[in-house]
């Protein structure tokens, strides 16, 4: 069973074995918490994310999918980027959503993570409602099969704590 947790607060000062980067395709930093994280990991961060794209990922990473790098000085061994998709008003993109949290999960098994640490996806500068971004966050991590013992989301103000909160109080 993996257990499900909440934090306020910023991601980048969270333990755990791997922390998820809200990242864009081109993988060599933005802003929000893929600024942040690029920031306080230092360069070794964007180091490795510079030979993903020199190598497999010579497009980018597309929306859905996951990568590890290092760390770099984070508290974490790894960070897992994944790209969420716009919010779109015409066009329903929660599945793609809910790969990012699918995607980052298998990632995490195949490095043997047992704690990771997720930003709500999506729902800053992407623009995603923050209430269903926490339902497609909660539902998706609860119905995927996963050695991760702990995932905990790390929501950066009340707003999403609460939003977070609200869905983790649901049974289904
Ligand atoms: N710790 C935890 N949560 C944070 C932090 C932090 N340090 N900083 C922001 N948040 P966003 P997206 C919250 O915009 O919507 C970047 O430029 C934030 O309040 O980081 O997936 C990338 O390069 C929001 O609730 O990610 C992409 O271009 C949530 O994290 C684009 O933004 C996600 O906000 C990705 O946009």
């Amino acid at each position: 069973m993996t257990a499900l947790t909440l934090t306020q607060g910023d991601i980048t000062r969270v333990s755990a074995d791997a922390i998820v980067n809200a990242a864009n395709s081109s993988l060599l930093g933005g802003g929000g918490v893929d600024g942040a994280i690029h920031r306080r990991g230092g360069p070794a961060i964007l180091a490795d994310c510079r030979r993903l794209r020199a190598g497999h990922y010579g497009k980018g990473l597309p929306t859905g999918q996951a990568v590890a790098t290092t760390a770099g000085e984070l508290d974490a061994r790894w960070v897992i980027h994944t790209v969420g998709p716009r919010y779109s008003q015409q066009e329903d993109r929660s599945e793609l959503l809910a790969s990012c949290y699918r995607a980052s999960l298998r990632v995490a098994d195949e490095l043997g993570a047992r704690t990771v640490a997720f930003p709500a996806v999506s729902a800053g500068i992407y623009g995603w409602p923050m209430d269903d971004a926490a339902r497609i966050a909660v539902e998706t991590v609860r119905s995927t099969r996963t050695a991760v013992e702990e995932v905990r989301f790390v929501l950066f103000d009340e707003r999403s704590h609460e939003a977070f909160a609200a869905r983790l109080r649901t049974t289904s």
